[in-house]
């Protein structure tokens, strides 16, 4: 299939103004509208075209780009203007879950619409770079269609699954990696900070520690995946030990010792299940759904 050329992109707040940026900077005919007009800034001078309103917004396009607060933001200004939506393409890149995805490829399909449901792992000044990733999911081929285009607002973009649901499963799960891992860092820095450590002192050991949890996580994967827990690079009674220097060392400092003392009960707890020879992928136990 061909590349597309008319895009319009709905919603006009931080993110959906660098994703029309992005369509310009790619020679995209591009259309942007937003609930509240005024907010185009420079885009018209670049070359977007206004529009009048939704209609005329979903009418100047092939594919229609929306990033809004929410779902239900979605469905009140395409609701009225759904019976244009047929033989066009919408692709979604408003975040939300994936039960709000499954539901709205559906609402689209009742109207005719091709859909894609997407999740940007970037903020708005990483929009358009080669490495900034957008994950989809829905039909390969609708993805495919539009691929070139879609890759102009992320060199990383990737294509998961026919499951429309997954992006969304994905973002929540790569956030959640994200909070984890900057609890993580604002905790050292509070430590080191007690000691009179700059966090800037600290960042380039941090960086480079990050980059070797993503070597430990291999491991994980495989252990998870393989059902074998077998220890191969540091046991959990391994782990125990300097768990609990980190929350001796965080208690003399008056730094909370909350975020330690979690994961001193997971691993304790993995340990009193007979589990000390296990690597640290055993505490999925904890994670997983229990059995009715
Ligand atoms: N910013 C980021 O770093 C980032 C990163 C990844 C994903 N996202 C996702 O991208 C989406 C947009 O984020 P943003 O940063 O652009 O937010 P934002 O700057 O707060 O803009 C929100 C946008 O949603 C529109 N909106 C809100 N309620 C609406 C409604 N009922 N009907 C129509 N339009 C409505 C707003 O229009 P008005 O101007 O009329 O209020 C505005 O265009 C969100 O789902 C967010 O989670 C953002």
């Amino acid at each position: 299939m061909g590349d597309t050329r008319t895009v319009t992109v709905f919603g006009l707040g931080l993110m959906g103004q660098a994703l029309a940026g992005a369509m310009l900077a790619g020679g995209r005919v591009t259309t942007v509208w937003n609930r509240t007009p005024g907010r185009a800034g420079d885009l018209p001078e670049r070359g977007a075209k206004e529009a009048a309103g939704v209609r005329d917004a979903v009418e100047a396009s092939d594919l229609l780009i929306v990033c809004v607060r929410d779902y239900h933001a979605v469905r009140e200004f395409l609701d009225p203007v759904a019976d244009a939506l047929a033989g066009r393409t919408l692709v979604n890149l408003t975040s939300g879950s994936s039960a709000e995805a499954r539901e709205m490829a559906a609402w689209a399909a009742g109207h005719g619409a091709a859909y894609l449901d997407g999740a940007i792992m970037m903020t708005p000044p990483g929009i358009g770079q080669p490495d900034t990733v957008l994950l989809y999911g829905g039909p390969a081929d609708v993805f495919a269609a539009h691929a070139d285009t879609l890759r102009l607002l992320g060199g990383a973009t990737t294509h998961l699954s026919e499951d429309t649901g997954l992006a969304s499963l994905y973002d929540v799960a790569l956030l959640g990696i994200m909070w984890g891992s900057l609890n993580g860092f604002v905790h050292a820095a509070a430590l080191l900070a007690a000691d009179g450590v700059p966090a800037r002192d600290f960042l380039p050991f941090a960086t480079s520690w990050l980059g070797a949890i993503g070597v430990f996580s291999g491991v994980v994967a495989d252990q998870v995946d393989s059902g074998d827990f077998a220890a191969v690079d540091a046991s959990l009674a391994s782990h125990l030990p300097p768990i609990e220097h980190l929350i001796d060392e965080s208690r003399a400092r008056g730094v909370d010792a909350a975020l330690p003392e979690f994961t001193r009960g997971l691993v304790a707890a993995a340990i009193a299940r007979g589990h000390e020879g296990d690597g640290y992928a055993r505490l999925i136990d904890h994670f997983r759904p229990k059995a009715a």
